[in-house]
């Protein structure tokens, strides 16, 4: 019996270590190389109606505790992506979840049910990156654009929809009881938070966004803190996602109530591999403590 797998809103995933949004979702070749290194399911890079050039270089930079990112959302437009989607869906077997993001709730339930058409098994919808004007966090912070999106998404696509929310707010559990509501099959906690790196020498902020986002070792905490108060709030699986390196990260989540963790950072600091080992060392976690499957463990610490 495969003690690893989980079914989340519907869709079985082999493991429950998937590719975070972000990191190597934006072509068909890299989807496929993640599941072929062992990836549970994969998200792709947030994809818009419209193709987007993103921001100029600097776009990442490296700090002591993880990376700050400011892309800018790049990305072909749907109508591109949509080849990537078929191809991906020929090749491998593992879900496929394509992360949309849009400037309005109608540019959201388009995009969702262009990605649909084209062959996703769900959508994850981006209301919490932290730095592009009008779209991401600004949705998901407000609670009335958050509904707006998520019943509009919800009305156009028949396929699970996976709501991607900020730490970057007040009281996480709050928003992801109002995605619930509005039709949130699962949740998925956490996006990166909002940080910045001054280079000394120039006295400027490196980034030429300026502001992006902490991903990495020191989000984790907040990430697990975010999980923990979503798990008490809402009846829907959570996907953790944030710092994750090795299988001890993994499970700190999955104690926290994830039912399956995104990975991003993590390969850029240890490439594919992640895929094989995170899982393996669950699994031997879940043998040791003498429990039959990762389900068993999802949300732990709750009831200890
Ligand atoms: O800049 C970016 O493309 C990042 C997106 C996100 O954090 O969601």
């Amino acid at each position: 019996m495969n003690c690893l797998e989980v079914e989340v809103a519907g869709l079985k995933f082999r493991n429950p270590v998937l590719l975070a949004a972000g990191i190597l979702g934006m072509t068909a070749e890299s989807l496929i190389r993640v599941a072929e290194a062992g990836a549970g399911g994969l998200v792709t890079k947030s994809i818009g109606l419209k193709p987007r050039k993103g921001f100029p270089n600097p776009t990442v930079v490296q700090v002591s505790c993880g990376l700050i990112n400011a892309m800018g959302l790049p990305n072909p437009g749907i109508k591109t992506f949509s080849e990537e989607i078929r191809e991906v869906k020929r090749k491998v077997k593992v879900p496929l979840i394509v992360s949309v993001y849009g400037y309005s709730a109608e540019e959201f339930a388009e995009t969702a049910k262009l990605a649909v058409k084209a062959g996703a098994d769900a959508v994850e919808l981006n209301v919490s990156c932290p730095h592009v004007e009008g779209t991401g966090e600004e949705i998901g912070q407000n609670p009335e654009l958050l509904k707006e999106v998520v019943s509009k998404v919800k009305r156009r696509i028949s396929k699970p929809i996976f709501v991607k929310l900020s730490a970057n707010v007040t009281d996480i559990a709050q928003l992801a009881e109002i995605a619930v509501k509005a039709g949130a099959d699962a949740i998925t906690a956490i996006n990166t938070v909002r940080a910045m790196k001054i280079d000394i020498k120039t006295g400027r902020p490196i980034l030429a966004n300026r502001i992006g986002g902490l991903s990495g070792p020191a989000i984790k905490p907040i990430a697990v803190r975010c999980v923990y108060e979503i798990y008490e709030r809402v009846r829907v699986p959570i996907f953790g996602c944030g710092g994750i390196l090795n299988w001890r990260d993994a499970i700190e989540l999955i104690l926290a109530g994830a039912s399956a963790v995104q990975i991003g950072t993590a390969i850029a600091v240890k490439d594919l591999e992640v895929f094989r080992t995170i899982p393996k060392g669950i699994e031997k976690y879940i043998r040791r403590k003498g429990f039959g499957s990762v389900k068993e463990i999802v949300g732990l610490s709750h009831r200890l």
